[in-house]
């Protein structure tokens, strides 16, 4: 019997972007499932509380096709923990630029030392999107900067609410 390749694309999110989802229609195609993994760090600072994050994720990813494989979840502690916990047999990662390399092999290290069958799949996004990161995002978005062709629509209109108002937009 065949049983479900599940593969784990954890990160902050905060916002989720498009060379996020663009990421995630690429792992798509090497696994059957895809948790899209939100980590909840209280010693991060975000702009996006957990369930905002997650709500904007959710959203985001209605536009791909085949979004019946991807599932949505929050975590906290250890990743290699909660991978284990979901029966996953790797983790995601993007790969922007040379300077994202020591941080995120280091990392990937880490949880292989961690969790011995627990291996690191790096991706490279498409051409469009190297340069972009959630951070830059909520730069250009502080300062009224024009976003809509950076991030999913959602996620427009919700930053441009948080930083008129300073409120999550209630959908
Ligand atoms: O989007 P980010 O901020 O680069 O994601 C980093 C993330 C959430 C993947 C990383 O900080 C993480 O895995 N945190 C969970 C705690 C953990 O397992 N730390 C050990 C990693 S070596």
């Amino acid at each position: 019997m065949k049983t479900d390749k599940i593969g784990i694309y954890p990160g902050t999110f905060d916002p989720i972007t498009n060379g996020h989802l663009d990421i995630i229609r690429k792992a798509l195609k090497l696994f059957d499932i895809l948790i899209v993994a939100i980590c909840e760090n209280p010693h991060k600072e975000t702009l996006f509380s957990i369930k905002e994050r997650q709500f904007l994720v959710e959203e985001a990813i209605k536009e791909i096709e085949e979004n019946w494989r991807i599932k949505v979840e929050t975590f906290s502690g250890l990743l290699v923990d909660f991978a284990k916990k979901k029966s996953a047999c790797a983790i995601i990662r993007g790969l922007r630029a040379v300077s994202d390399f020591e941080y995120e092999m280091q990392m990937a290290l880490m949880n292989r030392k961690l969790s011995n069958n627990l291996d690191t799949i790096f991706l490279l996004p498409s051409l469009k999107w190297i340069f972009l990161s959630s951070s830059v995002v909520k730069e250009i978005a502080k300062f009224g900067g024009k976003i809509e062709d950076l991030v999913p629509k959602i996620v427009a209109e919700t930053l441009k609410k948080k930083f008129e108002k300073g409120e999550f937009p209630p959908y």
